[in-house]
């Protein structure tokens, strides 16, 4: 029997709609080639929707989706007509909430023959994957102002971490750990010199949570020398779980490091419910409209939506199919592939009509 999948796009802002184009043409030709079928259906949502009317998530919506799609497919959020974090928080990290979307998955895996700025590290060395909590922490925007405006004012910024939240995502981290095919190391990444009751529970959980998985082994690193490490000896990572915002942190050294926002994606799941795969690379508003951007990114989070669905054919042949295309750019970089954005799209789509 082919299996289908109902999707929900969400091209979103800036060069979100030309790189989600490029994901769908790509999930298109994997259909034909493999057998699952897809039904898209444009949700409408960001920051000109905004404008227009005020809605960031209309009334229903994320019922909707939980009853009724099997992902979301992401763009970009993030508008220059619309003040910063009125669109993340009214939609990003809205559907992250209230879909409870507590996984964020970001793999930091270098390809073959892309460039990263590490002298001397290739893609052995750099093959990691971050597992950040995604509903916790300074995220949750609890807090507040006392004397607002005055030179007496005092912000205040809570993280909440719960010990449900943060033992689900340690587990979530020592089952994907279990299945990766790698070093089986966990490393849990925290401040316990410092945050003496956030980092305390995490890390209490992660040793408890251990004792269930002792064919993992486990290590722990401070936040920021975890950041040094990831520059200096990238090789020693396997999996790394972390809190929501250290994890927002060390991903974008991740990205850097595997070759930038052209490449890099990830994904926002809630596990065996529905999931959100997004390029991370945001609107890049100045790129908008001219097809200089670089579609890998939402075709590796269109590759991690296939996974996550279990369709393994499918992503391991347009894995190749990515594998096969970066080799053939100039650059990842926005402007210096020597292609364009549906040209480097066309690309995958040859390999897969090719080789599927
Ligand atoms: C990310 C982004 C978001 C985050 C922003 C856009 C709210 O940086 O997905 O990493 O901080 O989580
Ligand atoms: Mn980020």
């Amino acid at each position: 029997m082919e299996s289908g999948y109902r999707i929900a796009l969400i091209p979103g802002d800036g060069t979100g709609p030309e790189v989600i184009a490029e994901g769908v043409k790509v999930l298109n030709a994997i259909s034909k080639r493999c057998g699952i079928s897809f039904e898209f259906n444009d949700l409408g949502l960001g920051g000109d929707r905004y404008l227009k009317d005020g809605v960031l998530i209309p009334d229903g919506l994320i019922e909707e989706l939980k009853s009724n799609y099997d992902s979301i497919y992401l763009g970009a959020i993030g508008h220059p007509d619309v003040k910063p974090g009125i669109l993340e928080r009214g939609i990003l990290l809205k559907l992250r909430f209230e879909l409870d979307l507590y996984i964020n998955l970001r793999p930091v895996i270098l390809l073959p023959g892309v460039y990263t700025p590490l002298r001397d590290k290739s893609p052995e060395d750099i093959d990691f994957v971050v597992v950040r909590e995604n509903t916790e922490g300074a995220y949750v925007g609890a807090g507040g102002f006392l004397n607002k405006g005055t030179p007496h004012e005092v912000a205040i910024q809570e993280s909440i971490n719960t010990r449900k939240g943060v033992e689900r995502c340690i587990r979530y981290a020592f089952e994907y750990c279990r299945k990766r095919d790698r070093d089986k190391i966990l490393t849990l990444c925290a401040k316990t010199n410092v945050l003496n009751y956030e980092s305390d529970l995490w890390l209490r959980t992660f040793e408890e949570v251990a004792k269930d998985y002792p064919d993992i082994n486990t290590n722990y690193q401070h936040v920021d020398a975890l950041c040094m490490w990831m520059i200096k000896n990238p090789e020693q990572f396997d999996v790394v779980v972390t809190n929501n915002m250290f994890g927002d942190i060390i991903t974008d050294i991740g990205a850097i490091i595997q070759g930038g926002l052209g490449i890099a994606a990830g994904g926002n799941i809630n596990p065996g419910n529905i999931a959100m795969f997004e390029p991370i690379g945001g609107s890049a508003p100045k790129y908008a409209g001219q097809k200089k951007i670089n579609p890998l990114a939402a075709i590796c989070a269109a590759q991690m939506m296939l996974d996550y669905l279990n369709e393994e054919r499918a992503s391991s042949l347009l894995m190749d199919a990515i594998k096969a295309t970066v080799k053939e750019l100039k650059s990842l970089e926005a402007g210096r592939m020597g292609y364009s954005t549906t040209e480097v799209g066309d690309m995958v789509v040859r390999y897969i009509e090719e080789n599927g």
